[in-house]
């Protein structure tokens, strides 16, 4: 959870600082403390009284405060994370050159809590070889970075170096505030979403999944530090641009760039809605109306059942199970007969909403029900499964 968290929004002097106001309003709203450091650049692009506004506290923006304590001190210790968004190429080269000659760099270099940079800048400033150089040694140091996105930049240019959207920082900072990058060096596998079966051009079988659930276990083993291949059925979302996808909306389509990958990952989870059936034979043309109308369905290859069966030891695979009655038995019964390590029975789904609640169930070992918006679910369900990783 993010409630009553301590967040420091250090904001650094790029066009994307005016974006900064929306994050430290939804931190707000999410129940955090926010206090802002604005760098001498930033407040070129936007003032200290905007970000007192939306945050309810004082903006620090000088390293010695009239009230005499030392600002630097006392916000990097008081920090349970600090979030430097905009990061320009400039405070990412100080800070890995240890450079502290400001109030954000000092409070940098003098916080224990985890720092989580968020660059957005013109893309050749983004691939400069210093600025990547600078973003890898820093890594290797253990600070945390979001991927800027592609897309129109400010200077006219598109490319790789957006602020990305909000509710991606917010997840990212939900992750890393209660997790390590504990999945670094695992690869995992996801599959998401419903499938769509024509009839004909124009028409389809489908179901009701929104494939919320598997991008939710997506972005958490991607901030976790997961190398993560997302196989996205239909999804009514986008898929945000740090995670690699291939589309498959057909349970054909989908078995094979499952198989594709599979070999690679340490950890496969079905979290798609395949499609137990097709139509035998999808008119060409649009099926016009008259009598009755009976489909010839045929059966599709149950994916699940095929990774259950040639997984190696060193890999786990995980399912999921749509019950309408006897969830946790029925469930049960597919972790044994699909050969699984892991399978998830939902329980609550309520259309439209986020709140989720679910059991895992491993092969062995104690079942676990968790409850909580899909994120956190999803987060859960990554403990389980990564635990049995060590
Ligand atoms: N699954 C799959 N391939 C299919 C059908 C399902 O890989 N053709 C996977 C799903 O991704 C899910 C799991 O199997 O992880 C269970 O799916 P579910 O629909 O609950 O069960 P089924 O195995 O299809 O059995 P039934 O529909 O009879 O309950």
């Amino acid at each position: 959870m993010i409630k009553n968290k301590k967040i420091l929004v250090a904001v650094t002097g790029g066009i994307a600082a005016y974006k900064a106001v929306d994050l430290v309003s939804k931190l707000r709203k999410a129940g955090c403390q926010t206090k802002v450091m604005l760098s001498k650049n930033a407040q070129e692009f936007i003032t200290p009284l905007t970000f007192k506004s939306i945050s309810g506290m004082d903006v620090a923006l000088d390293m010695f405060s009239p009230a005499g304590y030392i600002e630097h001190i006392t916000w990097a210790d008081w920090a349970d994370i600090v979030v430097v968004a905009p990061a320009t190429g400039n405070i990412i080269g100080k800070v890995a050159a240890g450079i502290a000659d400001d109030l954000i760099s000092t409070t940098i270099m003098a916080t224990a809590a985890p720092v989580l940079f968020v660059p957005a800048m013109n893309i050749h400033m983004y691939e400069n070889p210093i600025v990547q150089r600078n973003v890898t040694a820093l890594r290797k140091l253990g600070y945390l970075f979001m991927e800027p996105e592609h897309g129109l930049l400010a200077c006219g240019y598109r490319g790789k170096g957006r602020f990305p959207q909000t509710t991606e920082i917010l997840f990212a900072i939900r992750t890393h505030l209660h997790h390590s990058r504990d999945l670094a060096g695992t690869t995992i596998l996801i599959s998401t979403g419903p499938c769509q079966e024509a009839i004909d051009p124009m028409r389809y079988i489908t179901n009701h999944s929104s494939g919320r659930m598997g991008l939710a276990l997506a972005r958490a083993a991607h901030f976790r530090g997961a190398a993560v291949q997302v196989v996205a059925g239909a999804l009514q979302d986008a898929v945000p641009d740090y995670l690699p996808v291939t589309s498959a909306t057909t349970a054909a389509a989908m078995h094979t760039a499952i198989l594709k990958h599979f070999s690679q990952a340490d950890i496969t989870i079905m979290a798609a809605a395949v499609s137990d059936y097709r139509p035998l034979h999808p008119a060409k043309e649009k099926i016009k109306k008259g009598d009755n109308l009976t489909l010839e369905l045929e059966r599709t290859t149950d994916i699940l059942q095929q990774l259950g069966d040639e997984k190696r030891p060193d890999q786990t695979v995980v399912g999921f199970a749509a019950e309408s009655r006897d969830i946790v038995e029925n469930a049960r019964k597919k972790l044994v007969k699909k050969h699984l390590d892991f399978i998830v029975a939902n329980h609550l789904q309520v259309a439209g909403q986020d709140a989720t609640s679910c059991t895992i169930i491993p092969a062995s070992g104690t079942e676990k029900t968790v409850a909580g918006d899909k994120f956190s679910v999803a987060h859960q369900i990554l403990d389980m499964v990564a635990g049995r990783q060590k």
